[in-house]
């Protein structure tokens, strides 16, 4: 569909030969970073050399048709070769930096109340496990969340979701997990659906019934696992809830054996899989998410070398989030360039939840992983955007700046995609497009 038309241009001929014109052009972009590379991006993920590659043009235009890029490169070949439409918006962005919108792949975003008490007790020793036992934890966020209604997690949400999208994040990946009932996740998957709408930002929604076994389930969890099997995952397909299942397989949650047993359930409906796996306790589920096949094996901070070299054989992705080590304050990180350096598709998410990872800003997790992990600037940006709609199964829409794909785009507030990772808690987005419309900041 696209097609290289010199190292000056890419263009949707296929779109243009239809007559097609754009309703929107940016031009005057210093840096245009599309992150689109015809060569490397048929077969998969971005993996080694392939992840720092960003595809850039300077003294750039892009050039946008009915939502989707219509084309995009040098200033005067993308002017040479599109006509604009009868009152096309004219964007300048005086010489700033454009890059493709985040894709947050990973986020516990709709929720009740925010845990700060939780947050002092660690800082003063308590571990993230510890208040678990003590019912705090996932167990403090179910109770809350039960007793509220669908409206309520709607009105909740859409600021969070604004201010995600305000950062730059246009696609997010939303899971339930803290309903542990048939009704209080469908409740939660249709308040981050209706939120997501209301906010703008484009979601992918993840069935997590398996976060926790809940209170009333304690000394029955094969029940727990029946009902998840039997009823919550059946549910959720017929009635388009999710897109997905996930589990957090971790030696103090869910075993092995019943993170795959859960799995194979979501398969046999139609469900996709992505686990939490590595977090806290290594035990084996990133090769296990790499044997199942699941879209992403996330966490993996404890990952070893049987597990890395399973996820680098495998199609899924690794997605990593650093923001999560860093609020907890854990003495290590996910192992990245060993990841990188083995040919892992390593990508980036904000883990976005009440507990863990507070934090909902891509540009932020980009310079922890840059600073922490020793992923360079332009690995970061890959793996926030490219290799993060691949870990959702989206990577023919959106994650790059190619032909065809939506006009999802940011215009950053400096000349140099660097300043992303570099500014730590600055804000670098100055302007957000989703589908060619302005939707943010
Ligand atoms: O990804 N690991 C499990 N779930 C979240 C934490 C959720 C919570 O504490 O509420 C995580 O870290
Ligand atoms: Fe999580």
């Amino acid at each position: 569909m696209s097609r290289a038309t010199g190292p000056d241009l890419f263009v949707d001929d296929a779109r243009l030969g239809q007559g097609a014109t754009a309703a929107l052009l940016v031009h005057g972009i210093g840096q245009l970073v599309t992150v689109h590379d015809p060569e490397l991006d048929g077969a998969g993920p971005r993996r080694g050399r392939g992840l720092g590659e960003l595809g850039v043009f300077t003294g750039a235009a892009l050039a946008v048709e009915e939502g989707r890029v219509l084309a995009v490169g040098r200033e005067a070949a993308v002017r040479a070769a599109v006509r604009l439409a009868p009152g096309a918006a004219l964007v300048d962005a005086g010489g700033r930096c454009v890059v493709p919108g985040w894709v947050d792949p990973h986020t516990h975003a709709v929720f009740g109340r925010t845990r700060q008490d939780e947050y002092e007790r660690r800082v003063r020793g308590e571990t993230y496990l510890q208040i678990a036992a003590a019912g705090g934890g996932i167990h403090a966020s179910v109770r809350d969340l039960r007793g509220r209604s669908e409206d309520e997690l709607v009105t909740l949400s859409v600021p969070r979701l604004a201010e995600m999208l305000a950062h730059g994040t246009t696609t997010v990946e939303i899971k339930s997990g803290y309903g542990l009932t048939l009704a209080d996740e469908s409740k939660m998957l249709r308040a981050a659906r209706r939120a997501a709408a209301a906010a703008g930002v484009r979601a992918v929604l993840t069935c997590l019934a398996a976060h926790e076994v809940p209170a009333e389930y304690k000394d029955r969890r094969e029940a727990y696992v029946r009902l998840i099997v039997e009823e919550i995952l059946p549910v959720v397909a017929r009635e388009g809830l999710a897109e997905r299942v996930d589990v957090f397989c971790e030696p103090s949650v869910f075993t092995l054996e019943e993170t795959e047993r859960i799995v194979h359930a979501a398969a046999r409906v139609g469900l996709g899989a992505t686990l939490h796996a590595e977090e806290l306790e290594p035990m084996g589920g990133a090769a296990l998410a790499a044997r199942l096949d699941a879209s992403s094996a996330d966490h993996l901070i404890r990952i070893d070398a049987t597990g890395i070299a399973a996820l680098a054989a495998a199609g899924t992705v690794a997605v990593l989030l650093p923001g999560t080590v860093f609020t907890l304050g854990l003495a290590r990180y996910a192992p990245a360039r060993e990841m990188i350096e083995a040919g892992c598709a390593v990508a980036l998410a904000t883990d976005f939840n009440p507990g863990s990872s507070p934090l909902q800003s891509m540009p932020l997790v980009q310079a922890i992983a840059c600073t922490q992990m020793r992923m360079t600037p332009a690995e970061a940006l890959v793996a926030s955007t490219l290799n993060s709609a691949w870990a959702l199964g989206l990577a023919r829409q959106v994650g790059s700046l190619a032909p065809g794909k939506a006009a999802d785009f940011l215009l950053l507030d400096g000349e140099d995609y660097r300043l992303v990772a570099y500014r730590a808690g600055h804000n670098p987005v100055a302007a957000v497009w989703r589908d060619g419309r302005p939707v943010g900041r």
